[in-house]
């Protein structure tokens, strides 16, 4: 039996995952649902999903933002650039900001920080423009700091990150190819000093190779790599 306090983090295959805050604000980040292979197909999403945070413009990320938006009645919150994209794609109500800057999410502080990746979006007339990739910093009240990477490579100013908000849970891409693997993501550890890694972006095609034992081998025992499956939650 899971305790209904703390903020629960479920885990929807890819860089998907649903946060849920005890005082009942529920956050999307990355929609990618109906072309994921690895989204759990019975999981019910809350009725009511009050923002969708996108990391950056990629299909893997943002295919399902503006259908999640108008059916949930959702705000999308992104880099400037990609808001407006998602705007135009139907998603009615946005929030575009840019790196650096703090939102308030209902009680939710969100901070737009850097990541490095590539971030054009793709539709039938082509690539986009879409801003840059980032990720999301999520300080709550009262419960530990999250921090959703994004897709990245490891970068030195994430001991920036990790100085600043000190995040307590860092949700990392660890699959490789696309994105970091175990050995980078190792190093990510170390200047981010979280005290749990919630593994994402690994497992869902055969090229993304990553593992979290593989990335659990690499780090202080100090570190907790939770082991979990698309539609597990972790209660932080
Ligand atoms: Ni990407
Ligand atoms: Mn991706």
């Amino acid at each position: 039996m899971v305790s209904s306090k703390g903020t629960r983090i479920t885990w929807l295959g890819h860089a998907t995952v649903l946060i849920q805050t005890a005082a009942g604000t529920n956050i999307l980040i990355d929609p990618f649902i109906a072309q994921n292979p690895k989204y759990p197909k019975d999981f019910a999403l809350p009725s009511t999903i009050h923002y969708v945070l996108l990391t950056h413009g990629h299909g893997d990320h943002i295919s399902d933002a503006a259908p999640i938006a108008t059916r949930h009645s959702a705000t999308v919150v992104a880099i400037y650039e990609l808001a407006a994209y998602v705007g135009s794609k139907g998603a009615a109500n946005t929030i575009g900001m840019n790196l650096g800057g703090t939102v308030q999410l209902n009680e939710v502080a969100a901070t737009m920080v850097e990541a490095k990746h590539s971030a054009g979006a793709q539709d039938e007339h082509g690539t986009h423009y879409v801003g840059i990739a980032t990720g999301f910093v999520l300080t709550i009240p009262g419960a530990p700091v999250l921090y959703h990477a994004g897709d990245t490579a490891v970068f030195g100013d994430m001991k920036l990150i990790g100085e600043l908000y000190q995040p307590e849970v860092a949700m990392l891409p660890i699959g490789g190819h696309f994105t970091m693997g175990p050995k980078e993501a190792a190093l990510a550890v170390k200047l981010l000093q979280p005290k749990v890694v919630l593994p994402i972006h690994c497992g869902t095609f055969p090229m993304l190779t990553g593992t979290p034992e593989a990335l659990a081998s690499q780090v202080g025992a100090d570190v907790q790599v939770v082991r979990w499956s698309p539609g597990e939650e972790y209660v932080a």
